[in-house]
């Protein structure tokens, strides 16, 4: 699974461009902070203090005395090349680093996790009653199915997640702006005449096929009803033009690429795993390029689309024949395939939501003047922490006057993706030696016993994680006992 988590993340970064999202830091966004690589505690309290991002920032403390954020998952430190750094926030500052020696240090208030990243069997223990646990996951669920339950997600103190209920919501990470949706399309009449050229009224591109929602299942279905052309290696039915085969997997966004996929009417549009408000390019991409999306992932997709008639959702339709049905009367009536490009004109993109959260949100996509999300979370983080440990402060000095900070815990509507279905069909009709059967149920409730066991390691303050799965077997027998 790690390694399967790390190809889905190099080939989502690899998609963004051709530098991760998150190297462009405050040092990129031109605010002309000297740099300062740090790589040891030792160093981390050098004292020049570094110009503030923003005007509520009158933090004027020395470097030794600012909380430390640690990141665990070191590999997606947001900062480079040094080991740690001062974030100046809106609000307030931090020492930020993945020098894991930090670990149990009084100063240091936070743990960061990248959920991908994410292994029970490694979590910084003991956990210190003093300090908070992060979570960024922008990822797939299916990268890490601890998260989906709640004694795994109760871990954690703040979340950065696509769910719009996180505490850092990261739901339109695929959607650059506005723009982009409204991007000119391949006309309607040339469309028709690829489809008479022999083009199918249906695209289906994908080369990742063993995934929890087992897309592949219903799309072979499909295919007996309506024509789809298929190229990629799942249930592939079609060879890529030549010129085009390097592309299709490594660059998603290369032109002749786009243009070859933007003649067809339909794409087929599934995500590899189903969980509200997990939307991703295969939702954003058809409907920048004018394709309309057969779509299903997030159940409330629909929260988010322009509006109220521009993807076909699979889930409306009782059965893969009946989808076909609908797609077929809609390639032949030029009227109402055409109403679900109306959204192509601005002030048919009608729904409040989605125009709010693209206005509101303080990160960009591919956008250098703007924070990108993962410092933006460190900072919200920071801010966070900082105005916790005053309240706690004030609550020492004067119990009477100022309560204590309330805790605050993440919980299922910060994640909460359900058990992996069968992408057709009934879950009792599928052979016991089916590949999708044997692989991701099981790996749904495997991470259920990690999180409960994880959870035990800490209720018991064990230093080890290595014991994990003993406790995990003590947690089987206690409940074959019936405790
Ligand atoms: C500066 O910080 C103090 C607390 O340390 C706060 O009360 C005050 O409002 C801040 N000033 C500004 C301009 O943000
Ligand atoms: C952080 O979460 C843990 C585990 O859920 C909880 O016990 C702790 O009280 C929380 N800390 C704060 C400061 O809210
Ligand atoms: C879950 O967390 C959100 C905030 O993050 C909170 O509004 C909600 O009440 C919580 N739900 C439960 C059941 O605790
Ligand atoms: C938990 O363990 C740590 C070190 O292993 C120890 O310093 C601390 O006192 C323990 N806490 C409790 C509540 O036993």
């Amino acid at each position: 699974m790690a390694v399967q988590g790390w190809v889905v993340a190099a080939l989502l970064f690899g998609l963004l461009g051709a530098t991760p999202c998150w190297s462009q830091g405050p040092m990129d966004s031109g605010d002309g902070e000297a740099f300062q690589p740090q790589s040891a505690l030792s160093d981390m309290e050098f004292t020049t203090v570094s110009s503030y991002r923003g005007p509520g920032n009158n933090d004027s403390r020395s470097n030794r005395e600012l909380p430390i954020l640690l990141w665990w998952s070191a590999g997606l430190f947001p900062h480079f090349p040094g080991d740690t750094e001062r974030i100046d926030c809106a609000r307030s500052s931090c020492l930020v680093t993945r020098n894991r020696k930090v670990q149990l240090h009084r100063r240091t208030s936070t743990v960061v996790f990248y959920g991908t990243d994410f292994r029970a069997y490694e979590a910084p223990l003991p956990r210190l009653p003093h300090q908070t646990w992060a979570l960024f996951h922008e990822e797939s669920p299916m990268n890490n199915y601890v998260l989906s339950h709640g004694p795994g997600i109760r871990l954690f103190n703040y979340t950065a997640t696509f769910r719009r209920d996180s505490d850092y919501p990261l739901t339109l990470q695929w959607l650059p702006s506005l723009e982009y949706l409204l991007a000119p399309v391949v006309s309607l009449s040339e469309k028709n005449r690829w489809r008479q050229a022999g083009l199918a009224p249906v695209l289906y591109l994908q080369s990742h096929c063993d995934v929890p929602s087992d897309r592949d299942r219903y799309v072979q279905e499909l295919m007996k009803y309506i024509e789809v052309d298929s190229y990629g290696k799942c249930l592939n039915n079609k060879p890529l033009p030549e010129r085009l085969e390097d592309t299709s997997t490594a660059t998603g966004e290369d032109s002749q690429f786009m243009s070859f996929v933007a003649r067809y009417k339909f794409h087929l549009a599934l995500e590899n795993g189903l969980c509200p408000d997990y939307l991703t390019e295969k939702l954003w991409r058809p409907l920048h390029q004018g394709c309309v999306p057969v779509y299903r992932g997030s159940p409330s997709v629909a929260d988010w689309l322009p509006n109220s008639h521009s993807a076909v959702l699979i889930d409306d339709f009782p059965s893969p024949r009946e989808l076909a049905e609908h797609l077929r009367a809609l390639d032949s009536d030029d009227g109402k395939y055409a109403r679900f490009l109306e959204y192509k004109d601005p002030r048919q993109v009608v729904n409040g939501l989605l125009l709010e959260v693209l206005e509101s949100r303080e990160w960009g996509v591919n956008d250098m003047s703007k924070p990108n999300y993962l410092n933006g979370f460190e900072c919200f983080v920071c801010d966070q922490e900082n105005r916790r440990l005053a309240a706690a402060r004030a609550h020492r000095r004067d119990p009477g006057q100022h309560p204590p900070p309330e805790p605050r815990m993440a919980n299922n509507s910060h994640m909460g993706c359900p058990l992996p279905a069968p992408g057709y069909g009934n879950v009792e009709d599928i052979p016991p030696n089916d590949g999708w059967l044997q692989m991701w149920p099981q790996d749904y409730w495997q991470s259920l016993d990690q999180a409960e066991g994880l959870g035990s390691l800490i209720q018991h303050n064990v230093s080890d994680p290595g014991l994990l799965w003993h406790h995990i077997q003590e947690l089987a027998v206690r409940r074959a006992g019936g405790h």
